[in-house]
């Protein structure tokens, strides 16, 4: 028996009923962009966190990006974030003409380690960008009080963890203000691309919602130079009806979760900080034999995914910046050992037990 790495039939057959009844509701409409979806969308997913405000844009890329230049980040500043993470956090910044910073990973956590964060801070640091990797989040206390002390922004991008909490307070609402994906194979994911700012701060989402549309306030009379990032009409119904499943599938996720936790032998598995709420887009192991597991697992039909093999730093992408191999030790031996195994709504008892046997047959 095959277990794919993800299947996203699975969880959208559950709501396909109201799916279609929510898509061919926007189109007997006639309001496809920035309609009344969009707007629901935006309050309920802003409620959901716990934020005064929301801007749907077009993906979490874009909603780091409309962040950073909503904060005035720009030429001469530095951003500090971590380079075990996916490229948008880190290309977002160089986008903004701001330099990424990188400090190293915490590695039972794979997220950002404040003691070497705060090794990174000088006179040229405006933000510090938190990414709560595999749906854990980050040391948000520690690096929340890093920022207050140096005058930082802090910056969260919750690509991955729709619905993670530290102490019952969600991901999303400690920052000066948050990017969330809803890439498909997210915790919250569309059909499409989108993505969604949260934040507390009534200038900053002013500001996201000019930049989104071309830098105007007003139809037609540009005060910025923006570009064209909205959340579309149809994917705004389509989350809306998942976000009602989102706690649901998250406690599914984190069943799974629990019973990798308590079945597999032969690897160093997720170890979260106390008091943080896991919500695992991924659950990842590691072990020094990654790449032969790799193998063993995809022979068996198992999927499995390595995220992410290359560190930042490492990436052509930012020779400029001149790092090299060995300046981010922990966040390299993650990258050389780390292996994302088979988790999502809807999985088979089966295939758990299946993928259990696999990792500690090797
Ligand atoms: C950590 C992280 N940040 C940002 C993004 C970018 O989101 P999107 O694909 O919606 O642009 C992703 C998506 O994979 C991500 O995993």
């Amino acid at each position: 028996m095959k277990v794919p790495f993800c299947d996203l039939t699975r969880q959208n057959k559950e709501v396909a009923d109201e799916l279609k009844k929510a898509i061919m509701d926007v189109i007997s409409s006639g309001n496809y962009i920035l309609g009344k979806e969009v707007g629901l969308f935006e309050k309920e997913m802003a409620k959901y966190i716990g934020t005064r405000y929301a801007v749907g844009v077009a993906s979490g890329t874009d909603a780091l990006y409309l962040i950073l230049r909503a904060l005035k980040i720009g030429a001469g500043d530095e951003v500090i974030t971590t380079p075990f993470t996916f490229i948008a956090t880190a290309d977002s910044i160089a986008r903004c003409g701001a330099k990424p910073v990188f400090a190293d990973i915490d590695l039972p956590t794979f997220n950002l380690d404040p003691d070497s964060v705060s090794k990174k801070i000088t006179t040229k640091t405006k933000a510090i960008l938190a990414v709560h990797l595999f749906g854990q989040p980050a040391n948000l206390s520690a690096l929340g009080e890093l920022a207050q002390e140096n005058g930082l922004y802090l910056v969260e991008d919750c690509a991955q963890a729709h619905g993670a909490s530290l102490n019952g307070k969600m991901a999303g609402s400690f920052g000066i203000a948050a990017a969330f994906s809803f890439f498909p194979t997210k915790p919250l994911g569309g059909i499409g691309d989108g993505g969604i700012v949260l934040t507390n701060d009534q200038a900053l989402a002013q500001d996201i919602q000019s930049l989104r549309a071309h830098g105007a306030k007003r139809k037609y009379f540009h005060e910025q130079i923006g570009l064209n990032s909205r959340l579309d009409e149809i994917q705004a119904a389509i989350l809306r009806v998942k976000l009602k499943r989102l706690d649901e599938w998250n406690e599914e996720r984190r069943h799974i979760a629990s019973l990798y936790n308590q079945k597999i032998k032969k690897a160093t598995l997720p170890r979260p900080l106390e008091g943080t709420k896991h919500i695992y887009h991924c659950y990842t192991i590691r072990t020094s034999e990654r790449d032969a597991l790799k193998r063993a697992l995809e022979r068996e039909g198992i999927g499995c995914s390595i995220y992410y093999p290359t560190p930042l730093h490492l990436q052509p992408c930012f020779k400029n910046l001149s790092y090299k191999a060995g300046d981010f030790p922990k966040s390299e031996e993650a990258a050389n050992e780390v292996l994302s195994l088979p988790i999502f709504p809807g999985m088979k008892q089966e295939e758990i037990g299946i993928v259990c046997e696999a990792v500690n047959s090797l």
